[in-house]
């Protein structure tokens, strides 16, 4: 187990944790979080949103009874942390976007650390945070508040796009990108059970059969997702 330094709301329901220790993981990685014994009976996972030497942060939004329980814990409780798993976005040094939208920005905090030439884009549904801690480590910040971030893209510029957020946000960019230079990566949500690969629950379909969003993802090139087959779910 380890201890929780802080644990910050933001934002409405949005919660910055830090939990002490000396924590591996790239960029688009995930850990499972468990703070409770045997209900509710799956861990909780969710994206590292920084780490640094003595501590590691995770953004999260309250959506149900774990992130819940999480965002009651007060600093010198106990959290459990496996991982970190998945795949990660790959490090690029060319032009890159990273688009965020509403928790999805949570990756690109760390990522714009590893890639600060990098454009940031931001977008949120009613209420922003954060954004100075982005400006802090971005070369450029986009921030939209109420709109659609992806409008503010222009595809042409870059060589790699990194997005993560709606389902239906991560679709459009494909969609808007697909007849550029860019390759198009997105970080897939699923419910996840063993985070490990081993049960299915998080499953993709893919245009070559389904894959496991925790351990060949979470992170896709947009080529290789079927989202119309996505959408129907
Ligand atoms: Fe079990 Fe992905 S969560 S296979």
């Amino acid at each position: 187990m380890s201890i929780l330094i802080s644990n910050r709301e933001v934002a409405n329901n949005v919660y910055l944790l830090t939990v002490e220790g000396n924590y591996q993981g790239a960029i688009g990685q995930f850990y499972m979080l468990r703070a409770w014994g045997n209900y509710p009976v799956l861990s909780r996972p969710i994206s590292i949103f920084n780490r640094e030497e003595g501590k590691i942060q995770f953004l999260y939004k309250v959506f149900g009874e774990g992130t819940g329980f999480i965002s009651r814990l007060k600093p010198g409780d106990e959290i459990g942390l496996e991982g970190p798993f998945g795949n990660g976005f790959p490090h690029i040094e060319r032009k890159v976007a990273m688009i965020g939208g509403g928790i999805g920005i949570a990756p690109f905090y760390y990522a714009a650390k590893q890639m600060p030439w990098a454009d940031v884009y931001l977008g949120f549904g009613q209420e922003p945070y954060l954004v100075d801690e982005y400006k802090e480590v971005a070369a450029n910040v986009v921030v939209n508040v109420g709109g659609r971030v992806l409008d503010e893209l222009d595809v042409d510029v870059y060589d790699a796009i990194f997005v993560c957020g709606p389902h239906g946000m991560m679709h459009a960019t494909y969609e808007k990108a697909k007849f550029s230079k860019a390759d198009v990566y997105v970080s897939l949500e699923k419910r996840m059970a063993c985070g490990v690969g081993a049960c299915l629950v998080c499953s993709v379909i893919c245009q070559n059969g389904n894959k496991r969003a925790c351990a060949d993802g979470p992170v896709f090139l947009a080529t290789e997702v079927n989202f119309d087959a996505e959408n129907g779910l």
